[in-house]
């Protein structure tokens, strides 16, 4: 299999060393329009051919262009490669509106090409353990979901801290609770500088009183990346910030029960047992490129799919929405794929 990839900045070169290992990968064709990107490619894996034209590489060789520009560019770069017949992966998130979105899984069903968007997250150890863990029913009935990303993080031109951060605890999200439906967002958030907004405090309500609530932030001093998800048996605290033990969980919860009269307690506190269960070290995105090469020799939708991520986006579209109106609850009837 050939790739072409396009856009060398901060993350291609990730996906570049990724590919090049795989033993059915026998071409990589890396693309950027600064020289400086160029060089620095070749600088790393000279047996990298290199480009600096969007349009030769999505009409050359390549059977799959995979797409690491910044988010306002993705649409036009993966039409044009649906178009020549080339599948695409595409870096989260996936377009910068559903439309967007839907007209490409379009173009793909029609030409039977596979649309793999890389929301990374979803083949990290930890978040597979954690999957694990809610799908054993280890945790009961999941309650909430609550997660903080936040650093002094790289303002985007094109984008808002919603859209560069929360797909991934969305996506997360979506993986763990796949049998729930989000009901309605609310978000408010605040534009500091660019009148992009780099703080922002998300609220999914699901049509079965679960409920989750995300922190973004690049304008932080410390960097956390936090999250717990609360269940009627187990609670769990995902801490990616950790070297070891990146999750536990907590033998902790309460028992309540209905009172007779007001003055019986209500609640009784539970604290048992933590553990630490062992994770995967393989690298996210080594996984990832695997499942975007063997959706295509199979035939098949990848695990992480255009269709999810269009999800993603209007949940994203649902945010923006509502930051606008200041936190306004905005309805949505999202079913979950994977
Ligand atoms: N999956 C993840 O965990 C993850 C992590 C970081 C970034 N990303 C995503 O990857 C994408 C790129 O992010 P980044 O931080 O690497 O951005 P970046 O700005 O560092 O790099 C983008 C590169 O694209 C190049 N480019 C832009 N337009 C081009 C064109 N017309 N032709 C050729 N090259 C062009 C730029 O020159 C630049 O080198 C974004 O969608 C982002 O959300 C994903």
């Amino acid at each position: 299999m050939k790739i072409g990839v396009i856009g060398l900045g901060y993350w291609g070169p990730n996906l570049v060393r990724n590919f090049l290992a795989l033993k059915d990968v026998t071409k990589v064709t890396a693309c950027d329009q600064k020289e400086e990107r160029l060089t620095n490619i070749k600088e790393k894996f000279p047996s990298v051919e290199l480009t600096g034209s969007s349009d030769h590489l999505l009409r050359g060789d390549s059977d799959a262009i995979v797409i690491a520009t910044p988010v306002d560019t993705h649409y036009i770069f993966a039409r044009k490669a649906l178009e020549n017949g080339k599948h695409v992966w595409v870096e989260k998130p996936f377009t910068s509106t559903s439309e967007e979105a839907e007209e490409l899984l379009n173009i793909a069903e029609k030409n039977n090409l596979r649309i793999f968007v890389d929301h990374t997250f979803i083949y990290n150890g930890s978040v597979k353990k954690m999957k694990e863990l809610v799908e054993k029913g280890e945790l009961g009935n999941i309650l909430y979901f609550d997660s903080t990303r936040i650093n002094l993080g790289l303002f985007q031109r094109d984008v808002n801290v919603v859209w560069d951060l929360a797909p991934h605890d969305l996506s997360i999200m979506m993986y763990l609770l796949n049998h729930y439906k989000v009901k309605a967002i609310s978000t408010s958030g605040i534009a500091n500088y660019n009148g992009k907004e780099n703080l922002a405090h998300i609220n999914v309500f699901f049509d079965n009183n679960c409920f989750a609530h995300f922190h973004v932030n690049w304008l932080s001093p410390v960097k956390m990346r936090l999250m717990i998800v609360g269940g009627d048996k187990k609670m769990l605290v995902y801490d990616d910030m950790q070297n070891f033990e990146k999750i536990k969980v907590y033998d902790s919860g309460i028992d309540y029960k209905s009172a007779e009269s007001i003055y019986e307690a209500l609640v009784q506190y539970r604290i048992g047992d933590m553990f630490s269960p062992k994770i995967n070290q393989t690298e996210a995105l080594t996984l990832a490129a695997k499942e975007f090469i063997a959706s295509i020799n199979e035939n098949r939708n990848p695990l992480t799919s255009g269709i999810e991520g269009l999800e993603i986006v209007k949940i994203l579209e649902a945010c923006d929405k509502s930051i606008k109106k200041m936190g306004e609850l905005v309805e949505l009837n999202t079913p979950v794929y994977y």
